[in-house]
Order: C-alpha cells, then structure tokens, then sequence
C-alpha cells in the first residue's frame, strides 16, 4: 500500500494506472475510519482493479466555530485498517498541499444545499463540493462511492457530477449501524457515555415514523410530531436542528408521503452534532 501525501505524485500514478488499462474506485474520508467506512472500501474493492482512499480533514468545509479542532485524527491507526482491507494507495495531504493561499475557485450546488444540514452550516457544502472535485481532478477515479449516512452530501456530489460532466461514477451505500441502531460516525467518540447510551434513541424514532407511515399516515407533520415526542421523551437533553420529510433526489419538502420520501434527521447531544435518516417508500 502506498501513501501519498502531494497532489502531484498521486496524480502521476493513477495515471499509470489508467494507462495500463485498471479501473481506480476513490472513497473520500476525513479519517478516525470506523466500521462504515471500511464497508465503502470494500464495496469499492470489487468495483475497480486499484482503490484510492483520500484521509483529510478538510478545513473548507467546516464553519467558524465548529469542531474542526475537535475532530478526531489518528492517522496510524487508520493506515493499519486501510491495509487490512485492500486498499492500493492512501493520499493524506496537509491542508497547505490541497489549498493554495490564494485558492479562489469554488463549487457550490446552492438549489440542494441550502437546507437541512446547510442551513445550519452554512458553506459546508460548498467546502464538500470543491474539496470533492479537486480529488476527482487529481484521481481521475472511474467511480467514486460515498455513505447514504450523509444523504444530503450524496445527492449534491451526483447533481454536481453530472452537471459538470466530471465523468465518475457515484455509488451510493447503505447506513452502517452499531448493534443497538446508532450509525456510526468518527464523531461518536466525543459522545460522553451517558449520552452515547441516549443516541439510539435517534433511530428508534426514525423506526417510529416508519412504522407510522406503513400504517397509513403520510401527513409530514404528524410523522414529524411523532419523531419529536420521541426525542422529547427519550433523549430530553438532545436539541433538536432539524427533522424534515423531502424528495429524496431534489431534497424539496414533502408535505405528504404520496411518493417516496426521505426523513432527514440532525441532533445536538451536548457539542455533538449527530445525523440520520430514513428512506420512507409507500
Ligand atoms: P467522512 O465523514 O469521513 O465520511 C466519509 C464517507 O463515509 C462518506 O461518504 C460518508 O457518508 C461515509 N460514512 C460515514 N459514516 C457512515 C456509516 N455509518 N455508514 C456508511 N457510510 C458512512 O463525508 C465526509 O467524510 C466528507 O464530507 C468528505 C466526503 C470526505 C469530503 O471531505
């Protein structure tokens, strides 16, 4: 396994890959990788001859105030996991290898960004999007497999794929989930334990509604009600951000569950932002 940490040496060799005729998977990360990610890597593994996976904690796509210096990192660690699940090269570039100081292009898709998780972080998505297309610029990858757990990123990064024509295929994975329901995320880890015990409580509501629903109520407030008076009554100290029912693919508000619909979920617990979701077919 090789690890870059320039732009221009990883563009050097995927090139030779794609010259002596092997596809390249590309899995993006920010690192402290957990079950979740591996479960992109090894989806990816089948999808091409060589996998690329990037670890970088990319300062753009955070806001002023948020966790960046807070994020967790331990590069050894995820280097080991990455060789354990046949991973051909890893880029983990300092942030002054990515960015010029006087970095000035932008990607922003504002008709799917604005809402849910961008309205409360604003230009996240915008940081996600050009950080996104630079490591296709550099990878060239024939395809590019990112978490349904941050459906709201997944939907952009194909609208953006394909309005640009950046020529990768975007391959969509499902949740991956502790035991007790909780999806997995780096930032779990800063959960306090009481908290951490609270956490499934997201899911449980998610369940709730999706119960509600099969049983015939497919008015988005009501189903937003009973997500509400879960969270209420399990998890007292979580702060809600958003729960909201919307077009899965144009991520427009539902008020009614006539066609499939997606319930996306953001939770405060203490200085923890954590997200869900759950596809509602009827
Ligand atoms: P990060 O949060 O590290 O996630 C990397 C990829 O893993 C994303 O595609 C995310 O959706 C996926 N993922 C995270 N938790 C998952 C879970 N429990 N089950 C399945 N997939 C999961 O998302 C980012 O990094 C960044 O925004 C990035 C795309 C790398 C751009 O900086």
């Amino acid at each position: 396994m090789d690890l870059l940490v320039d732009p221009a040496p990883l563009r050097q060799q995927c090139q030779k890959w794609r010259s002596q005729g092997l596809g390249i998977a590309l899995v993006p990360t920010m690192g402290f990788l957990h079950a979740g990610h591996l479960s992109l890597f090894d989806h990816a593994r089948t999808l091409a001859g060589r996998l690329v996976v990037s670890i970088f904690v990319n300062p753009a796509q955070f806001g002023p105030g948020e966790d960046l210096d807070r994020y967790p990192r331990d590069l050894p660690r995820d280097l080991e996991l990455c060789r354990a699940h046949g991973v051909d090269l890893v880029f983990a570039p300092e942030p002054g290898a990515m960015y010029h100081p006087d970095h000035a292009a932008w990607i922003d898709v504002p008709e799917l960004g604005a809402g849910l998780c961008g309205a409360s972080r604003p230009g996240h998505f915008r940081g996600v999007c050009t950080v996104v297309a630079k490591l296709f610029g550099l990878v060239r990858p024939h395809v590019a497999v990112f978490g349904e757990k941050d459906w709201q990123q997944l939907a952009i990064l194909r609208r953006m794929t394909r309005d640009l024509e950046l020529g990768v295929t975007i391959v969509g994975r499902p949740i991956f989930r502790e035991p007790d329901g909780l999806a997995l995320s780096s930032r779990n880890v800063n959960l306090t334990p009481e908290e951490r015990a609270g956490a499934p409580a997201i899911r449980q509501g998610l369940l709730l509604v999706q119960k509600a629903a099969r049983a015939g109520q497919l008015d988005a407030a009501a189903l937003g009600l009973i997500f509400r008076r879960h969270l209420a009554e399990k998890l007292p100290a979580a702060r809600l951000d958003y729960a909201e029912f919307v077009h899965p693919e144009a991520l427009t508000p539902a008020a009614r569950l006539e066609a499939p619909a997606l319930l996306a979920v953001a939770v405060f617990l203490g200085r923890v932002r954590l997200i869900d979701n759950i596809l509602l077919e009827v």
